[in-house]
């Protein structure tokens, strides 16, 4: 395979800047392990890392890029604001905690990890993410798990949209709803746990195309995403699918594949309901 069918697509955010369309999820990565795993996914080609404050592996991150010797305008990093940080002076105390760790002067994304309603202060925190975004301590601001009334609250409040949500969505929890909410308010759609955390790798219509393309289902899951639209982070810690994962280029699936795979929707979460999680 050549560099040019390998490159990752950039998509352009409200912010000015553009995020890698494929990137590399931490979650649930060990502290321990993450600066070893962060390096081994760079040298794979990754120039994305999704890490949170609630995982706990923020310093790894940091400590993996700087190891892998990616400069640091190379590499887009995202990072959240946990539940438990909300409100104006705790979540700005949380992005500069945050940088710390990472050992970072700004992250290129954040996020407020959950909109937690039952505390009501995503509005507040929102205008904190204003401001540390107009003090470059963060490129672009967006959200997770929002529903289209929390999105739609914000931006009547604040005046300023997000410029991503990050949501589960995976073949069984397509989020078409939510994507053409996305659409029409300029936000960009990023997929959380897009392997149904390897769930949806057994699944007969996806093995069929994965054979028939001499490729693997997660290469097709992840390739279904990309020909969605979605930005999409997959996670691993084992080497062979790190490089699996990101070896996505070089095949299409077609308008009937496509269609395979949207069949398959069944409104399945795994994670928390966006309406109700409140765990920090
Ligand atoms: N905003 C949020 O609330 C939120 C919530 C959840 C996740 N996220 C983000 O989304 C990222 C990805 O989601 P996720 O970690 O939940 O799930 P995922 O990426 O859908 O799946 C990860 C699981 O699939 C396995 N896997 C990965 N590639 C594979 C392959 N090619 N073949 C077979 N199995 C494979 C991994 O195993 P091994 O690691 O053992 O190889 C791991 O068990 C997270 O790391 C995090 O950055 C965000």
């Amino acid at each position: 395979m050549t560099s040019s069918t390998n490159e990752i697509p950039n998509v352009p955010l409200r912010g000015g800047t553009a995020i890698p369309q494929l990137g590399f999820g931490v979650f649930q990565v060990p502290p321990e392990d993450t600066a070893d795993v962060v390096v081994r996914a760079l040298r794979a080609g990754y120039r994305h890392i999704d890490t949170a404050a609630a995982y706990r592996n923020e310093a790894g991150v940091g400590q993996g890029v700087r190891a892998a010797g990616v400069q640091r305008d190379e590499v887009f990093i995202t990072t959240k604001c946990p539940n438990d940080e909300h409100g104006y002076d705790r979540a700005t105390r949380a992005l500069k905690g945050s940088l710390a760790r990472l050992e970072m002067e700004h992250v290129d994304l954040y996020l407020i990890h959950w909109p937690v309603p039952a505390h009501d202060r995503y509005v507040e925190t929102w205008q904190a993410f204003i401001d540390l975004q107009q003090q470059g301590l963060a490129r672009e601001i967006g959200v997770s798990n929002f529903q289209p009334a929390h999105l739609e609250r914000l931006i009547r409040e604040t005046g300023v949209t997000p410029a991503v949500n990050q949501v589960e969505l995976h073949p069984y929890l397509q989020q078409a709803a939510l994507r053409r909410v996305h659409d029409e308010l300029g936000i960009v759609t990023e997929a959380y746990s897009p392997l149904a955390q390897g769930r949806a790798l057994g699944e007969p219509a996806i093995t069929a195309i994965a054979e028939a393309h001499r490729k693997t289902p997660a290469q097709v899951v992840i390739r279904w995403h990309l020909q969605l639209g979605n930005v999409v982070i997959p996670k691993s810690v084992t080497q062979a699918r790190i490089e699996e994962n990101r070896d996505v280029f070089d095949f299409a699936l077609s308008d009937d594949e496509m269609a395979a795979i949207e069949a398959l929707d069944a409104g399945d979460r795994i994670g928390g309901d966006p309406d109700t999680f409140i765990r920090p």
